[in-house]
């Protein structure tokens, strides 16, 4: 069902999603085609980003492929259309121990979370894919910035590493009115969760849950809010972040 009401003047503008293949990215894409936005998505996994294509063909140019992989950005950045604003969702959560925490998984945990949606922004602005007035949202964690947890030094840093040159690059980007923010979730119910129950019991998620005063959230409820940042309803937000977590942080 398409929404009529555009208040939020998003509708024939394009954007690129990275990590639509599932959870938060793939709830973004979801709500800002009801828009009739014109979506750039990117996943590895193909047959997902054929759900949402097929959800409007002629709205949706997709690539497949690895975000860590340099020949990939290019290829998206040489062939996709300029676009009104970029989300980048893709990433990866490990817990690994401070002790023995090894370069290599460093560098594994960094590669997608932090080098890759910087790497990708900055050859679009180079090659001026990213038309004036447009909107570019990060999505960070409130484990880089107000709660993180044993395990994570590798992943919450990766996520404050984001918010550090958010706040940069919004200052160098305004003159182009294009906007930086980042958005930081506390825990959302995706397969992100699902696999982080290797590690952590299924009571201890229960038990973690009842300290959220609103509970987990929903990948529909960053997206809400990240819509909201990609319109121009938002156009005085830049070099922000803001935490969406049922009152979490404030425990
Ligand atoms: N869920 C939470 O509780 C939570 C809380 C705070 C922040 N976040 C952040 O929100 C973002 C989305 O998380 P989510 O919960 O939606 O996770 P998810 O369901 O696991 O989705 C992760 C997405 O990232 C993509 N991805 C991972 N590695 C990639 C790579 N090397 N190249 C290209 N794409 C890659 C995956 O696509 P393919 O598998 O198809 O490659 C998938 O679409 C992440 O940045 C995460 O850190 C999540």
């Amino acid at each position: 069902m398409r929404m009529n009401n555009d208040f939020l003047e998003i509708s024939n503008k394009t954007f690129l999603i990275t990590g639509a293949t599932s959870g938060i990215g793939k709830s973004i894409c979801e709500l800002l085609l009801k828009f009739n936005s014109n979506l750039v998505i990117c996943g590895r996994r193909t047959e997902k980003l054929n759900e949402i294509k097929n959800k409007a063909p002629q709205k949706v140019i997709a690539y497949s492929g690895d975000l860590t992989d340099n020949g990939f950005i290019k290829n998206i950045v040489d062939t996709t259309p300029s676009i009104d604003g970029i989300v980048h969702s893709a990433g990866i959560l490990k817990y690994i121990p401070f002790k023995v925490l090894s370069r290599k998984n460093l560098n594994l945990i960094y590669d997608i979370n932090y080098f890759a949606p910087i790497e990708l922004t900055q050859n679009l602005y180079s090659k001026k894919k990213i038309n004036n007035d447009s909107s570019i949202v990060f999505i960070s964690s409130i484990s880089g910035i107000t709660k993180s947890a044993v395990g994570l030094a590798a992943y919450s840093s990766s996520k404050s590493a984001l918010f550090g040159i958010v706040k940069t690059i919004s200052i160098e980007l305004a003159k182009n009115r294009i906007r930086v923010n980042s958005i930081s979730p506390g825990m959302v119910r995706t397969e992100m969760l699902d696999g982080a129950q290797d590690v952590i019991s299924g009571s201890k998620i229960i038990e973690d849950e009842n300290r959220y005063p609103l509970g987990y959230g929903t990948p529909e409820d960053v997206a809400n809010f990240t819509a909201f940042l990609l319109s121009s309803r938002s156009k005085w937000i830049t070099g922000s972040n803001y935490i969406i977590d049922g009152g979490f942080s404030c425990i």
